[in-house]
């Protein structure tokens, strides 16, 4: 038996991964969050559950030094990367800080490998979709500038410690057990959330953005086995949908979904990529990667879910740290 962390547990990947392995397998599950943005009850009852944020290196110490880990898995980062431009502080203290802690206790308790949840965004708007995982980070926001940074690091931890890491790039995994209440990211949430208080849906921009969406259940397996194959170790591996959709495409599939009269509201443009979904064949060979929920059905999935969530308040920053430049949408 195992004896497996994973941080982030309460929110979407983190949760869903900790529910298949208490399900498939005899591994022990440990789990971290601070409960920032994910919820509680998203925790599989059987997980052995630590509540702090990981910028508290002692708090981490410890839990290695009870838990004896053996396999990191780490998804916990707020991933509001619209927002990040306006919240650098935050930003690099939870996502990079938080991280670099975790690297230093996986390096000083010998954890035998580390998964790491990177991300998308680190290809930035320099080269044309699909992005292949050998092309050069060229982040464009503090968000993957940070995801990039501890990239860097497990490169180096692995150098100069040994540190078997790998490094998966997903993208744009939605489903249940995701917060629908922040207002700043998840664009299925945000659009579930208008919808369930009647509002209409917004889309930043005209909608002509690109992206490939996967339901979460597609991304477990292959998470899983990121850890247990060993060709993975010193690997980057994109993981996500191989079909795309325009932004203004997958909200009327939403509306048709909720067959409700509501139609999509168009406002200022973000600064971000417009076209983005990567590779995935690598994923395939190397983590066994099956897209096997097409958008409709888990739209329903995840809409059927959303209707008996608690209708919670909605997550807004009270204050911005940079207030120059922010959106109509977003000011205070
Ligand atoms: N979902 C996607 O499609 C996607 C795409 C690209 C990258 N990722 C990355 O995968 C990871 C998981 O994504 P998700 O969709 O499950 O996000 P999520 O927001 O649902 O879950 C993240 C969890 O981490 C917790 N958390 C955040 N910062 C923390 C900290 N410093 N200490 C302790 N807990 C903290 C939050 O409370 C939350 O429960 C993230 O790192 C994200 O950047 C996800």
């Amino acid at each position: 038996m195992k004896r497996i962390l994973i941080t982030g547990i309460a929110g979407l990947l983190g949760s869903r991964l900790a529910d298949w392995i208490i399900k498939n397998t005899k591994h022990k599950v440990i789990g971290i969050d601070d409960l920032s943005g994910g919820f509680l009850e998203n925790i599989n009852r059987e997980v052995q559950f630590y509540k702090f944020n990981l910028i508290d290196l002692e708090a981490l110490k410890g839990v290695f030094e009870k838990e004896k880990i053996d396999i990191v898995y780490h998804f916990a980062a707020y991933a509001a990367e619209g927002l990040s431009p306006f919240i650098r502080k935050y930003n690099y203290e939870n996502n990079l800080i938080a991280s670099t802690n975790l690297i230093t206790c996986s390096i000083q308790y010998d954890v035998s490998r580390f998964v790491f949840a990177s991300s998308m965004s680190v290809y930035g708007n320099k080269y044309d979709p699909p992005f292949k995982e050998d092309l050069a980070q060229a982040p464009i926001d503090p968000y993957a500038v940070a995801k990039y940074a501890v990239e860097m690091d497990l490169e180096i931890a692995k150098q100069q410690h040994g540190l078997n890491y790998t490094i998966v790039r997903p993208h744009n995994f939605y489903g249940i057990n995701q917060n629908i209440w922040d207002k700043y990211r998840n664009v299925l949430g945000i659009w579930m959330y208008q919808i369930l208080n009647k509002k209409n849906p917004t889309i930043f921009g005209d909608g002509s953005q690109v992206r490939a969406f996967s339901y979460v259940d597609d991304s477990v397996i292959p998470f899983w086995n990121a850890s247990q194959n060993d060709k993975c170790i010193g690997e980057i591996i994109n993981l996500g949908g191989i079909k795309e959709y325009s932004i203004k495409d997958a909200c009327n599939i939403l509306i048709n979904v909720t067959g409700l009269n509501v139609k999509p509201v168009y406002l200022e443009p973000r600064h971000e990529t417009k076209y983005a979904w990567s590779t995935w064949d690598k994923s395939v060979k190397l983590l066994n990667f099956k897209h096997e929920v097409d958008l409709e059905e888990g739209i329903k999935k995840m809409w059927l879910w959303a209707n008996n969530q608690p209708n919670r308040e909605r997550f807004t920053w009270p204050k911005y740290e940079l207030n120059k430049g922010i959106y109509e949408y977003w000011k205070n």
